[in-house]
């Protein structure tokens, strides 16, 4: 299969993913289709990532949705997809990622779900999501709203730390094959928890789940995803890259407002003090 057959097939899954299953031919589609947007590295969609997407029983929004995780409480289903994703070949087949899965972690019953990018190295030592740096960040917010870790469900698009040649301790983004390896699993954990707001830390997040769009412009209100509001959010490793080199004060500010969005479509309490964290002296 050529590079742009193979682009054109992913792109489709992808649309497929998110229940379209017809697809309109505008003139000039198979000109843009054949330039990739920015070099990812040469994987094809994993056949077993494709046996669930094209599963032609299945009603088309929920065909990737179609785990059946056993168990009769929440706590129990999300254990049964740990344990079914332990050995995904649909992520194993692809050969880019590392074999430590790292499931999610907090409550099933959680009102609020925060999905990030994939587990980095501090989360693959102690397999458990958002424990390294952008994980404390991660936790200082929820702590600022009111919130401990275990209040809420914290899950990745990605359940595995992206493989790269000499890793070390590098980290990178898990690319769209990598994110459409571990959907089933991201919608089956939406569909068990039921949570009243997702929340998405960071545009590869939001574009595995299919948002697509640069964070400033997606942020600052909510969008549907499945029934589901979902706010669309800076990365907490974007907060400490911009402490970094400016103070990160706009966006702290604007995570801030997110979140406040959030604590309100939750019916949550704010003080004054949350209210005015960000608010100019
Ligand atoms: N970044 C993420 O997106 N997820 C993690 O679990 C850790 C860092």
């Amino acid at each position: 299969m050529s590079a742009a057959a193979a682009l054109l097939r992913d792109h489709l899954l992808h649309r497929l993913s998110k229940g379209e299953t017809h697809v309109l031919l505008r003139p000039g589609v198979f000109g843009r289709a054949a330039e990739p947007k920015r070099p990812e590295p040469k994987v094809e969609a994993p056949a077993a990532a494709r046996e669930v997407l094209e599963r032609p029983s299945l009603p088309a929004p929920t065909r990737v949705s179609q785990l059946t995780p056993t168990g009769s409480t929440n706590a129990e289903k999300i254990a049964s997809l740990a344990a079914m994703a332990e050995s995904w070949e649909a992520a194993r087949q692809l050969g880019t990622l590392r074999q430590t899965m790292v499931f999610s972690v907090g409550d099933p019953n959680a009102k609020l779900m925060l999905i990030g990018e994939a587990p980095g190295v501090e989360e693959e030592r102690q397999r458990e999501p958002f424990v390294g740096p952008a994980g404390q960040k991660l936790t200082g917010i929820l702590k600022a709203m009111g919130l401990e870790r275990s209040q809420v469900y914290i899950s990745n698009i990605c359940k595995f730390r992206p493989a790269m040649d000499n890793q070390g301790s590098g980290n990178r983004a898990p690319t769209e094959p990598e994110m459409a390896s571990c959907l089933p699993f991201v919608l089956t954990e939406i569909d068990v928890i039921r949570p009243q707001i997702i929340v998405a830390l960071g545009a590869t997040a939001s574009k595995g789940l299919g948002i697509e769009g640069p964070v400033g412009r997606l942020r600052g209100k909510f969008h549907d995803f499945r029934g589901t509001p979902i706010m669309v959010t800076y990365h907490p490793s974007y907060i400490l890259r911009e402490e970094k080199m400016n103070g990160g004060m706009q966006a702290k500010r604007q995570v801030w407002e997110d979140m406040l969005q959030v604590m309100e479509r939750l019916s949550m309490p704010i003080s004054e003090k949350q209210r005015g964290f960000f608010k100019a002296k």
